[in-house]
């Protein structure tokens, strides 16, 4: 039963599509017309506003920890890790938007961070550091999220690689059609505004 509100509660709290609130609050086009279409941060940053994708960034990374956090507090290891899955499926299929959500990264990392704030702030380093050598937000959190299993399972954390690593492969789905531009050599890359 714990699991279950867990899944819940995690999925309310990912379902709230920070980058499409904050930007028609600042009154710009719908970001599902910019760009990937996307509701992310880095779609967010192509309307050239980088404090509401910066803000976005936060928002959609501080649900997942706080969904993570609080059902660690309230219901132990097993549901916290149920709260960083139901998250992350509200992240990408927000029943708010008929299921079309996010690719998952910033809410990967949130409940990331959460679960083990080590294995975020691997993330993170890796996430910057592919960025600084690719210039491609989608290749770094490919990169990133592909190593996150390996790193919780260093840290003595197979249940919570285990389940990351389930995330990751939505999260490599979710961006099929960006392994194609990359594979292509079509993709925008950080910066760019198409
Ligand atoms: O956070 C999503 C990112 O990896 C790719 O976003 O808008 O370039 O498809 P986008």
């Amino acid at each position: 039963m714990m699991l279950l509100v867990a899944l819940v509660v995690g999925y309310l709290l990912g379902s709230i599509p920070f980058g499409l609130l904050l930007t028609r609050l600042a009154g710009t086009q719908d970001i599902r017309t910019i760009g990937s279409g996307n509701i992310g941060a880095t779609n967010v940053l192509r309307t050239g506003r980088k404090g509401l994708a910066a803000a976005t960034l936060l928002g959609d990374a501080l649900k997942g920890t706080v969904a993570v956090l609080v059902m660690a507090a309230w219901g132990g290891p097993q549901a916290a890790l149920a709260a960083a899955v139901g998250a992350f499926l509200g992240h990408v299929f927000p029943v708010w938007l008929g299921f079309k959500g996010g690719k998952g990264v910033a809410t990967f990392l949130g409940a990331l961070s959460g679960t083990a704030w080590p294995a975020g702030l691997a993330f993170a380093a890796i996430w910057l550091g592919c960025a600084w050598l690719f210039r491609y937000s989608s290749l770094s959190a490919l990169v990133a999220s592909a190593a996150s299993p390996l790193v919780l399972l260093a840290l003595g954390r197979p249940d919570a690689a285990l389940v990351f690593a389930l995330l990751a492969a939505l999260l490599w789905w979710k961006h099929r059609e960006n392994i194609a531009r990359l594979r292509a050599g079509a993709e925008s890359r950080i910066g760019a505004k198409g």
